[in-house]
């Protein structure tokens, strides 16, 4: 039965088999989350990035943690919200297909999940954070892998919307 957890904190300081990140197309880092990891996984990542060619919207790509305590890392491209008619929606949900296919593909037992696409990206919190369980839910009804799912979160939004949607004990 798998397990699905709010995690108030920094997701690089997890030690899950995968935590995933909120990346650009570039694969080359930013800001938020993404900054975040780079910067905790150390330079290595950088330089095994450029060889990856980019990432699409809604796609995700693997690779070690390197200095993280995770094993891996699933780099996925969230959507920039334009309103909510440009197939955002789906796209996210996308994001959170693909990271937990290629998790189970890998036989991953545990993986973290930063709120894709509810900071620089602007998507509303509540409904990217319905999307986000809806998903996950959706896996998990079909896989047993990963079986434990965590949500990290750092910001009070994210983290109330989470637990209206979960539960308080969640
Ligand atoms: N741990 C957990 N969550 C975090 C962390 C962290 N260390 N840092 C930020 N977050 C949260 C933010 O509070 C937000 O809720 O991750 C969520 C996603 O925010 P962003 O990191 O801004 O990601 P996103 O909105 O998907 O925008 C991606 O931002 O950093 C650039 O290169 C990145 O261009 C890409 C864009």
């Amino acid at each position: 039965m798998t397990q699905l957890k709010v995690v108030e904190g920094d997701i690089t300081q997890l030690e899950v088999d995968a935590i995933v990140n909120a990346a650009n197309t570039t694969l080359l880092g930013g800001k938020g989350v993404d900054g975040a990891i780079h910067e905790a996984a150390g330079p290595d990542l950088f330089e095994h990035c450029r060889t990856l060619g980019g990432c699409q919207t809604g796609q995700a790509v693997i690779t070690p943690g390197f200095a993280l305590p995770a094993r891996y890392i699933i780099h996925t491209v969230g959507p920039i919200w334009r309103g909510g008619f440009n197939q955002e929606s789906t796209l996210l949900a996308k994001c959170y297909q693909n990271c937990l296919a290629l998790a189970a593909q890998h036989n991953l037992k545990s993986i973290a999940f930063p709120a894709i696409s509810c900071g620089v990206y602007g998507y509303p919190v509540k409904a990217a954070c319905e999307v986000a369980i809806g998903t996950i839910r959706l896996h998990a009804s079909g896989r047993p892998l990963p079986e434990k799912i965590y949500l990290a979160c750092v910001d009070e939004n994210v983290k109330n919307a989470y637990y209206q949607l979960l539960g308080p004990n969640s």
